[in-house]
């Protein structure tokens, strides 16, 4: 044993079925009060009662958590994570009226993030998303999934999977890799957006999966980025390929992008702000994993949440994830993200726990080894700053991750 957390007033495990929780599952912590962690190099050898714990090796640290919660790490499902340049000044013009769409047909948005992306040498790329990766972690964070898609060009889309894989190959967390191509058309075919859904299907799909560059194949479907029938043919190609897929659908408007995306073989579908409730009867048949971002509606002053209650009614198992990047999201942390959840889409403290960690584990396949405290699996928890889970959606906008363990180690730790 190397490590042990004592003295742990709730210890959230979320023990329970292996599978995406649903419904009434999603309210299942499975909490041990008075608890011990015990962990033996990178994983779990014993969560329970403090009162069966075996004793701790004289050669363990021990770090008592002074009757504070503990729980899973959260898995942020959702992240653009690389990128380079800024979009404060296209905050300003928002604020002053201008609308997102509206700066993204002036050339703004995706396409100013992608010039910067483009022109940035991969050591600068690192060295802003390993800054941005200690934010994660630091706000309780201990595992993501990492898009690429601010290349848009064989080339630069290379790049950005080349430095995200560098830091999933650095080890300090589980990242997870997505090819986001499809996120807007870039300029060279301003003129033909076709060719270039084109060379999406015929040149770097089939590049990614032969060269297994990524885990998911995403896009976005919406006005100003992929119509129904450009994605049609993408996911068509992705899945002909064996690709996982994902994608952003009913983002800024409703055009019936989740019905299209769960009816051809996405299993996650990401956003669904506008998704109805006929939309939610429909993918509720096909088995998806919806995956809520309402950070990004939040950041861009919009008032309409996706139907996060309506969809766990519907048995939908409802993640919750940050959708970190330059433009509509800039935010890493997640108890924000799960405060947004509790106070706009009337998600209980419990379910929004639960779609943070074990279910956002299940969507990117990782449910055998993280999401839950249970013994055998990956020490991947968090020592939170509350003394009662429910806090962590009721107060916001404040740090509450104190020690945050990844594969074993203490990476970070407040003082
Ligand atoms: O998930 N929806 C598309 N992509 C991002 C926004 C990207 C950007 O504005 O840079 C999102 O919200
Ligand atoms: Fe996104």
């Amino acid at each position: 044993m190397n490590l042990a957390i004592v003295n742990i007033g709730e210890l959230v495990t979320l023990r329970g079925p292996n599978r995406p929780r649903s419904g009434r599952d999603m309210s299942e912590l499975q909490i041990i009060l008075d608890a011990t962690v015990q962990i033996t190099n990178d994983r779990i050898s014993y969560a329970g009662p403090s009162s069966r714990a075996p004793a701790t090796a004289d050669t363990a640290d021990e770090f008592d958590a002074g009757g504070r919660v503990v729980l899973p790490g959260f898995v942020d499902a959702h992240t653009h994570l690389v990128w380079a340049g800024s979009r404060v000044d296209e905050f300003e013009r928002r604020i002053r009226g201008e609308t997102y769409e509206q700066i993204a047909a002036s050339g703004g948005g995706i396409r100013s993030t992608m010039r910067a992306t483009r022109e940035a040498s991969d050591m600068e790329l690192l060295t802003f998303a390993h800054r941005r990766l200690d934010l994660a972690i630091r706000n309780g964070t201990t595992a993501l999934e990492i898009k690429s898609g601010y290349g848009l060009s064989e080339r630069a889309e290379r790049k950005m999977l080349r430095v995200i894989g560098w830091l999933r190959d650095a080890g300090k967390v589980k990242i997870a890799t997505t090819f986001l191509g499809a996120h807007a058309i870039p300029p060279e075919f301003d003129d033909n957006p076709d060719g270039y859904v084109d060379l999406l299907c015929n040149e770097m799909l089939p590049q990614i999966a032969t060269e297994k560059l990524a885990d998911f194949v995403d896009i976005f479907i919406e006005r100003g980025a992929f119509t129904p029938i450009q994605a049609t043919k993408y996911l068509m190609a992705a899945q002909k390929l064996g690709l996982k897929m994902r994608a952003h659908v009913d983002q800024l408007g409703r055009n019936h992008g989740a019905e299209l995306a769960a009816g051809l073989g996405c299993t996650v579908l990401d956003h669904l702000e506008h998704t109805d409730a006929a939309g939610i009867k429909s993918i509720a048949t096909k088995g998806v994993q919806p995956v809520l971002l309402p950070g990004s509606v939040y950041a861009l002053g919009r008032t309409k949440y996706a139907d996060g209650r309506a969809m766990i009614d519907a048995g939908l198992a409802v993640v919750l994830a940050t959708d970190f990047n330059p433009g509509s999201s800039p935010t890493l942390a997640m108890p924000m993200v799960l405060s947004l959840a509790c106070t706009h889409m009337r998600m209980s403290p419990a379910e929004a726990i639960t779609a943070a960690t074990f279910n956002a584990a299940c969507c990117l396949g990782w449910n055998d080894e993280i999401g839950s405290i249970e013994e055998g699996k990956r020490a991947d928890l968090v020592v939170h700053d509350c003394a009662d889970h429910r806090e962590l959606g009721y107060y916001f906008g404040q740090e509450t991750a104190r020690v945050v363990v990844a594969g074993g180690k203490v990476l970070y730790h407040r003082q």
